[in-house]
């Protein structure tokens, strides 16, 4: 029997790097999946995928920051593949850059598309889930919420989504829904800062490498695992926590420890 056998998941923004290893691996365990995302060629290919891997999956046209558009999104979802079992808080974006180049209107579009949207999407399902009394929640952070690594705007929302994900543990716990949050560092994605970053380092993610205990940095299904293991019926007992995926980024001064050695 797989551990996603008739469930139904939305996985916002699962046209990207880790949402679509996200559908990937909730399909195969046997759950349909709603891939949400505003862009709509990246969501068909998520659902090209799932379905040649003998998965069920509909494309959701949303934008996340929009209540009207997620209500709308949520509503589509219910109707193709049936009542929503799960969401995946999933989609995000960073504007690259240090406080001093974040203009007010960077930082209003980096809360609404990390912390805002979350709670939208939430606030759309919740209520069909409390009716059902049951569902999960899980909201996909960032080792930016935790420690400094740049992104300021970003990294303040990925923060204070950890703050959400306690409310939303606490407030609807009791009501059978459990929320919580996987944090990861960093994964090898075409998320744009990487992108960017990519372009005038082509071995970014080799050099970066040195900064993770386990040697290498993350690869989306890295992230698909915990999520599949955080949002399974086993984890009955886990609400309100933040799983870090990060290979021990933010557990070790490994490369301080280097220059210790070289003293
Ligand atoms: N890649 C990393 O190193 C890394 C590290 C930590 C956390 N994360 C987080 O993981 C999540 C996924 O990141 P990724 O690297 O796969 O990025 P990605 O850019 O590959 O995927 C993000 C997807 O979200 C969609 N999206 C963005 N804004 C949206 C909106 N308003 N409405 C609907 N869809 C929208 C995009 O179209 C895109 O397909 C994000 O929340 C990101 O912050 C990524």
């Amino acid at each position: 029997m797989k551990r996603y056998a008739d469930k139904i998941f939305m996985v916002t923004g699962g046209g990207g790097g880790i949402g679509r290893a996200i559908c990937l691996r909730l399909a195969n365990e046997g759950a349909a999946i709603a891939v949400l995302e505003k862009n709509d060629a990246a969501a068909a290919e998520t659902v090209r995928q799932v379905e040649a891997a003998s998965g069920r999956a509909a494309a959701v046209h949303a934008d996340i920051t929009d209540w009207e558009s997620i209500q709308n999104g949520v509503a589509e979802a219910e109707q193709a593949l049936g009542p929503l079992d799960g969401l995946i808080n999933n989609a995000g974006w960073a504007q690259r850059g240090n406080l001093e180049d974040t203009e007010p209107e960077d930082w209003d579009k980096e809360i609404a598309v990390n912390l805002r949207g979350h709670f939208l999407c939430a606030k759309a399902v919740i209520p069909g889930m409390v009716s059902r009394g049951k569902g999960v929640i899980v909201n996909i952070g960032s080792v930016n919420g935790l420690v400094y690594l740049g992104n300021p705007g970003y990294s303040a929302a990925k923060a204070a989504l950890l703050s959400l994900t306690q409310s939303l543990s606490g407030e609807y716990g009791p009501k059978g829904i459990r929320t919580n949050m996987v944090s990861p560092g960093t994964i090898e994605t075409d998320i744009e800062t990487w992108r960017i970053r990519r372009q005038k380092n082509p071995e970014i993610f080799e050099t970066l490498a040195r900064w993770y205990p386990v040697g290498r940095v993350g690869q989306p299904e890295d992230i698909a695992a915990a999520v599949a293991y955080i949002a399974a019926d086993e984890a009955a007992f886990v609400n309100g926590t933040n799983l870090v995926v990060d290979g021990g980024l933010t557990a070790s001064m490994n490369p301080m420890i280097e220059e210790f050695v070289l003293e």
